[in-house]
């Protein structure tokens, strides 16, 4: 798998030290508040893991699916959300984690419908930035790593569903990008 990347960006114990630094950050800013951390499958399955057990605060958590379409003509892509129920964020602190923040189109329509479930307030946090303009309007609060505009996988960062259990972050090689099955 490592084969296939034209560069690693950061190595595991880069990924685990800087994860340190925000979950000491989140940490402060969250003490005595009520933190339900909701986590953005299946992207930020190994970056939750490892972010929660470096944060020492009662908290809840959630995870919501959605699958998103990129590619298509419209301006935002199409969200769908995988469940019919919510979780019950009434009045609490909540935490969006996410892997990467691309277009913003994810993250802004999981913001709006949590919005109707009226919690006391929601920030966002990363572990990837892409330095871009985005499509919509999403700031992230937490973020991991700012990197160029680069297909990237590993750490729970997938291209066609491959690569997300790779230990370190990379930048894919073209090619494969542009023929996968071969
Ligand atoms: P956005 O809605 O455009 O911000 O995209 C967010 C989602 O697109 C992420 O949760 C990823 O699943 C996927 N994505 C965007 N950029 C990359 C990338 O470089 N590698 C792998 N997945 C990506
Ligand atoms: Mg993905």
């Amino acid at each position: 798998m490592q084969a296939d990347l034209e560069r690693v960006l950061f190595d595991e114990p880069t990924i685990l030290r800087r994860l340190d630094e925000i979950a000491t950050q989140i940490s402060e800013d969250y003490r005595g508040r009520e933190l339900t951390v909701i986590a953005i499958l299946n992207g930020s399955l190994m970056f939750m893991a490892d972010l929660l057990r470096r944060i020492p605060l009662p908290l809840k958590l959630d995870c919501l699916s959605v699958a998103s379409y990129h590619g298509k003509a419209q301006t935002s892509g199409e969200v769908i959300f995988k469940q019919i129920a919510l979780p019950d964020v009434m009045d609490r602190h909540v935490l969006l984690l996410d892997d990467i923040l691309d277009s913003g189109g994810t993250l802004s329509a999981i913001r709006e419908k949590l919005q109707t479930a009226k919690p006391r307030s929601i920030r966002i946090c990363v572990l990837l930035q892409k330095k871009k303009a985005r499509q919509q309007p999403v700031d992230a609060d937490y973020v991991g790593f700012e990197i160029e505009d680069e297909f990237v996988v590993g750490y729970g960062l997938d291209f066609m569903e491959r690569y997300r259990n790779l230990p370190c972050i990379g930048v894919l090689r073209k090619e494969l990008i542009a023929r996968p099955n071969e």
